[in-house]
């Protein structure tokens, strides 16, 4: 989703605003811009539609310059993607503006500020903000005033970031429901969606709150909260080898997330070696809040949705504590009746989920025990506002389409019922028996990625389908769905998944030699069931692709391919399946042509709602 950059600094700013886009390019976007102030105090402007190398390739062509300047990669939400719609956008010839977030109330705003004599030239709910901005700053205003005057006009979210000739070595930024962070230097400062943007320039940063102002120059750094007074943000350090994009030897950055996923797994449980160091994982407040939960709530979107909706089993089956699970969108808007007792479980890659982060904080002081986040971000929104935090230890992800967060995130989901099974009477031997299949599984998954060519021999029956079916029984259901929101992210194939039990109520209409099924089969006490409805499949002509545990009876026979997997203990098959499903998608993908790691239309931290 949209990515900010912004430098105030006693140097030349164009190629570390150009660099800090670069790295913003995971995040998924339409159009790029950048403006900078000139030696004359005039600006400069390229917008681009399209990718970050066509604003390097403006840039080269017509070289602009300045010691202080705004960047921006946009990912479409007003209007469509275009040169006139990429940020910034400007007002006067004066101001220039950087958004990420929707301004809800633009279209008021419009006609307040037509009326005023402003032409709105663009699409966007943005242009409004540069008008505001302007018509304070041309009322005498400081710009650090007119910015406090803007905000309060705003309804919606946003991360902001502007400059004004008037004041040529100051870049102001602002912060409300979508993050900004300020990178700090010596000689120069910075402002940036995310610390990734800044790490050629700087270790240093200083994550705003909600509600900041921050003014920086070269040599000074000024953060005020809502209220307009003065305050000191702590500066933290970030740790080096922390956040490195790099490719290596791999062509996509899924592929190579979907290969660091035994290290992943294996640093995200180190350490656990028992029921007590699991439970040490979610901070010193988590005892005594597990003490007192009875039932716990899931709060997610997509991918972390999915891991959420494994958790259920467990929960339910391992620790006897009654779950329920549902989509951050639906959750925030709707009436709800919690038991008391009940646990808030929010489960976000990024931290920053737009509708995750708002059905937190929609939740009632009395509806909920505490609040918990599974998150891979330290300082994620997310986890500055949760009572207890579970990080998971997966790396950057830069693949849009999430592998690695999402089986770590399951891991942490395991430990949580470890957790809470302890204070439910769960034995000893079987906290134990979970905690050893936890320590096999990084070991499991590496035999699963050995099976990359047999599943990259697979996937080629798949690159001239439309649709396929994804199915799964218990606990493997949600895998099913995981499975299908992967392929259909990254190759565009239309996919569902369902219950396997469910064929017969309608699916199996669509079921012809035209339409894959897909299944997830272990060797579990529903194995016989799976294979009564597969061969409902078969025998109305589907192709049928079965993950299958090698001991569970499949063979390769007409219309039936197998993908022999790994025995491994039940409680980890579902991280294990994922795996082999992820592998599926990405070289069906791979095989299609299409943009592996920016899927089009997607953005790795939806921001805006
Ligand atoms: C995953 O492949 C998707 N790109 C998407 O569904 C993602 O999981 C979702 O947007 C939630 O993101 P979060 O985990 O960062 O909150």
């Amino acid at each position: 989703m949209c990515g900010i950059v912004a430098a105030a600094a006693r140097r030349e700013v164009s190629e570390i605003l150009l660099e800090g886009l670069r790295r913003l390019e995971y995040r998924g976007y339409d159009s790029a811009g950048m403006a900078l102030i000139d030696e004359k105090h005039n600006l400069k402007i390229h917008k681009r539609k399209g990718k970050v190398s066509e604003l390097e390739n403006a840039q080269r062509q017509h070289p602009y310059h300045g010691n202080t300047g705004i960047a921006h990669t946009r990912w479409a939400t007003h209007g469509e993607p275009s040169g006139l719609n990429a940020h910034p956008h400007i007002s006067g010839q004066r101001v220039a503006l950087v958004h990420n977030g929707i301004i809800e109330n633009h279209a008021a705003l419009r006609v307040e500020l037509s009326e005023a004599g402003y032409e709105i030239t663009s699409a966007t709910d943005t242009e409004v903000i540069a008008h505001l901005l302007h018509s304070s700053l041309s009322a005498g205003g400081s710009l650090l005033q007119a910015m406090q005057q803007t905000v309060v006009k705003l309804e919606g979210a946003y991360a902001l970031a502007a400059i004004d000739i008037a004041n040529p070595d100051t870049v102001i930024g602002a912060r409300k429901g979508s993050p900004l962070v300020a990178g700090v230097g010596i000689g120069e400062n910075f402002l940036a969606s995310d610390t990734m943007a800044l790490r050629q320039v700087t270790d240093r940063f200083i994550y705003l709150e909600e509600e900041d102002l921050v003014c920086i120059t070269p040599d000074s750094l000024q953060v005020y909260n809502a209220d307009g007074s003065k305050v000191q943000r702590p500066v933290e350090r970030i740790k080096e080898g922390l956040e490195t994009a790099d490719l290596g030897s791999f062509d996509h950055y899924m592929i190579k997330e979907i290969f660091e996923q035994p290290a992943a797994l294996e640093a995200t449980f180190a350490g656990a070696t028992n029921a007590q160091k699991v439970e040490e994982r979610f901070g010193l407040a988590a005892p005594a809040l597990f003490d007192r939960v009875k039932k716990v709530q899931i709060v997610a979107c997509g991918t972390s949705f999915h891991a959420g909706l494994v958790a259920r089993y467990w929960l339910e089956e391992i620790a006897g504590v009654s779950c329920e699970v549902e989509v951050a969108s639906e959750f925030r808007y709707r009436k709800r009746v919690q038991y008391e007792g009940t646990l808030l479980v929010v489960i976000s890659q990024s931290g920053e989920t737009a509708d995750t982060l708002a059905a937190l904080r929609n939740a009632n002081a009395d509806e909920f025990l505490g609040s918990l986040v599974v998150s891979n971000v330290d300082n994620s929104s997310l986890v500055r506002e949760c009572d207890l935090v579970f990080l998971t230890r997966a790396g950057i992800e830069i693949g849009v389409a999430s592998t690695k967060a999402f089986t770590t995130q399951l891991v942490a989901l395991l430990m949580l019922t470890l957790a809470l099974s302890r204070r439910r009477g769960l034995s000893e031997s079987r906290q134990q028996d979970i905690i050893t299949a936890l320590q096999y599984l990084p070991r499991c998954v590496q035999q699963t990625l050995e099976l990359n060519d047999a599943v990259q021999h697979l996937s080629e029956a798949f690159i001239s389908k439309r649709h396929a079916l994804f199915l799964g029984r218990g606990i493997q259901y949600p895998i099913a769905m995981e499975g299908a929101l992967k392929l259909k992210e990254i190759s565009y194939i239309h996919a569902e998944a369902y219950p396997a039990g469910e064929l017969k109520h309608g699916p199996l209409a669509l079921v012809d030699d035209d339409m894959p099924v897909v299944a997830v089969a272990p060797n579990d006490e529903l194995l016989e069931k799976l294979k009564s409805n597969l061969e409902e499949v078969r025998s109305r002509g589907g192709e049928l692709f079965v993950f299958a545990d090698k001991e569970a009876g499949f063979a390769n026979e007409s219309r039936v391919r197998i993908l022999p997997m790994p025995h491994c203990h039940e409680v980890i098959r579902p991280i294990v399946y994922t795996v082999a499903l992820q592998l599926l998608s990405y070289h069906v993908a791979l095989q299609k042509g299409t943009d592996v790691d920016k899927p089009r239309n997607l953005a790795k931290s939806v921001t805006v709602e």
